[in-house]
């Protein structure tokens, strides 16, 4: 992702950025395409992983359908190009506004979750004169073994209609000459690394998609969902996700009738690994218990840390490799010496000098990775290996491409930090 040019070219730029490594981004687009073609599979893009504007118009120009959760999103799919025909809508709270726009713009489906949502949907489609495609999203009770702020698919959680519902949902769809039942769809968590959940998951949907056939509610539609997981400890890794085993554990374990098409709405394993949020060491504060690295970027910029306890890994770029648990990855860079000291040279003539740079110990060293905001949550992560820091020095949090720059705040009246991109 970082070699010389990018480093000499980031010197110039102001911090903290997002940076968005485009060619990767295509390499991944490109490696889910040709997964999913293999048996047919459909694939919308989650926007809410990702809308920044020049990642919106690359992914829609791959094929990809949207899957949207807000009228917001919708609008945005369909003004960057992604086909109507191939947009779909979830969402525990689609307001009457929201629903009424996408039944403008003759969206593919809504992912229905609640009984009561599937009579308004009725209800404002008759006041059109029109007929809207549904899905029911189905609570399927499955655990996905994932971060429990990150599950959706369990009882307790709000998303989807629970299987003891289902019998009031076909009732309601008899009653519901507005709608049109399309099938089921599912979504029982993101950041999903064991593949067995899937399996599981297709046994369940076997089983539901047997109980509405039976009920005289044929299924064309099998959505999925999203949740596959990437690789954050390591961030270089090849191929940058299993795309492959994914849809291969939906061929061998989904029942598919020859009239029906499989869909899936992945957003983090698209984006994840194609950006990095990168930042400056403000300060460094060197103590007896604690080290703390200080940087221009906190969790206004990038929250998950602070919110999930994700783990992402940190590199500073100016310090060349690494050290410890912070440099597991496959693929790992090496830096030529110097680069980090010419680097910061050219930006301030408060930072390092070149040469102190260069004369500096080069031992490893623990530091907090903390931001600027006034919260003691606002951490990257504790005790991290690094290389010995200076002011000025280029720290890179990777694997922020999905859920970082759409999940930035204004908070401390902080300013949106800009996006910079490679071909
Ligand atoms: N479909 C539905 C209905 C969803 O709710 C989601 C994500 C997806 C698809 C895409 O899931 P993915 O493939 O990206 O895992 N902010 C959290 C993640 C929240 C996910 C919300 N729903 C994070 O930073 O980890």
């Amino acid at each position: 992702m970082f070699n010389s040019n990018t480093l000499a070219r980031f010197q110039n730029i102001e911090t903290p950025f997002y940076y968005y490594d485009l060619k990767l981004l295509k390499e991944t687009l490109q490696a889910c395409a040709d997964a999913s073609a293999k048996y047919n599979f459909h694939v919308h893009y989650a926007m809410k992983a990702n809308f920044n504007p020049r990642v919106l118009d690359l992914i829609q120009s791959y094929g990809f359908g949207a899957d949207c959760v807000s009228g917001g999103e919708v609008k945005a799919a369909i003004a960057h190009g992604f086909d109507k025909g191939k947009v779909v809508f979830a969402g525990v709270g689609k307001s009457d506004k929201e629903i009424n726009e996408a039944l403008d713009r003759e969206i593919f489906c809504f992912n229905i979750e609640s009984v009561q949502e599937l009579q308004i949907i009725n209800d404002l489609a008759k006041a059109k004169n029109k007929t809207a495609s549904v899905a029911i999203r189905i609570n399927p009770n499955v655990d996905a073994h994932t971060h429990h702020f990150i599950t959706t698919g369990l009882e307790e959680n709000k998303f989807g209609v629970n299987i003891w519902e289902l019998p009031a949902v076909a009732e309601a769809l008899a009653k519901c000459p507005h709608l049109k039942f399309l099938g089921i769809h599912f979504h029982i968590g993101s950041q999903i690394t064991d593949l067995g959940v899937y399996k599981n998951l297709c046994i369940r949907v076997n089983e539901l998609q047997l109980w509405f056939e039976e009920r005289g509610l044929p299924i064309k539609v099998l959505n999925l969902g999203g949740g596959l997981g990437v690789d954050y400890q390591q961030p270089d890794a090849n191929p940058i996700c299993d795309f492959e085993s994914y849809f291969k554990v939906f061929n061998d374990f989904l029942n598919v009738k020859p009239n029906q098409e499989v869909h899936f709405e992945l957003g983090r394993a698209l984006v994840a690994q194609s950006a990095a949020l990168v930042s400056r060491v403000l300060y460094v504060k060197n103590g007896i218990k604690k080290n703390f690295l200080i940087l221009d970027a906190g969790m206004t910029e990038l929250i998950r840390p602070m919110l999930y306890q994700a783990y992402h890994q940190i590199e500073n770029l100016s310090r060349g490799e690494e050290a410890g648990s912070e440099r597991q990855g496959a693929g790992s860079r090496k830096l030529e010496p110097g680069i980090g000291s010419q680097e910061a040279g050219n930006t301030d003539s408060e930072l390092q000098t070149p040469d102190s740079r260069l004369n500096s110990p080069g031992s490893e060293l623990k530091y907090d990775v903390v931001g600027p905001i006034c919260e003691s949550t606002d951490c990257f992560r504790k005790d991290v290996d690094l290389p010995e820091s200076f002011r000025g020095d280029l720290i890179v949090v990777r694997t922020a491409g999905a859920y970082g720059e759409v999940m930035a705040s204004g908070y401390n009246l902080r300013e949106r930090v800009q996006s910079v991109y490679s071909e």
